[in-house]
């Protein structure tokens, strides 16, 4: 049952908050170098996880009342992967990505299409942002086109913690 911890449903999607048990789950997209090829630390470890897990359990929902969401596959119920909101402050402006990762074997069927679009609607109605930002790296062709069609538009290229990336924001219309 995700009742009490769901964030956001979809037609296919249900987002719901991490728990403890979510663990293996995410470290088995985690480990996948596949998965992992466009973010510059690369696979993280069953401890790496753990810890990203508990910052995002502690800090995020805790501290910031958002955060990364277990995505939930509504035919099978299957853990598929984790979306949602990340605060950043870059060049001291305070900004809120939106972040995506699936399991490989839902890609191109337009799930993270779908759960970005749906995540930037809760951005902007519920938690009342007034501008979304998205972070890929120049490689990451699919990332940059989820980013396109949620409606955000290339701001510039920063460096940020030392890698190349490209800045795609929206405003609240
Ligand atoms: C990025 C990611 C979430 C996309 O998931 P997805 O469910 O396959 O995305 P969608 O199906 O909604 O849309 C992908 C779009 O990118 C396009 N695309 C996919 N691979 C592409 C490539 N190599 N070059 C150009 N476009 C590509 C698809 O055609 C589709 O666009 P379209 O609808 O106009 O045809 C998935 O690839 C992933 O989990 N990657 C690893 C984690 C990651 O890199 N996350 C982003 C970090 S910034």
């Amino acid at each position: 049952m995700v009742d009490d911890r769901q964030i956001l449903e979809t037609e296919r999607l249900i987002l719901c908050k991490l728990t403890p048990d979510d663990l293996e789950a995410l470290f088995r997209l985690y480990r996948d170098p596949i998965i992992r090829e466009h973010f510059p630390e690369g696979v993280l470890s069953r401890e790496e996880t753990q810890a990203e897990l508990d910052w995002i359990i502690k800090v995020y929902y805790g501290d910031y009342g958002y955060g990364l969401w277990a995505t939930i596959y509504k035919p099978t119920g299957a853990f598929i992967g984790r979306c949602g909101l990340l605060p950043w402050v870059i060049d001291e402006r305070q900004e809120v990505e939106v972040a995506y990762l699936l399991d490989q074997a839902y890609w191109g069927q337009g799930l993270a299409s779908e759960a970005a679009q749906a995540i930037v609607a809760y951005g902007f109605d519920q938690l009342h942002f007034d501008r979304l930002i998205c972070l890929p790296i120049p490689e990451n062709a699919a990332s940059i086109r989820v980013a396109e069609k949620m409606g955000m538009q290339l701001e510039r290229e920063l460096v940020l913690d030392g890698s190349p990336a490209l800045l795609y924001s929206i405003a609240k219309s």
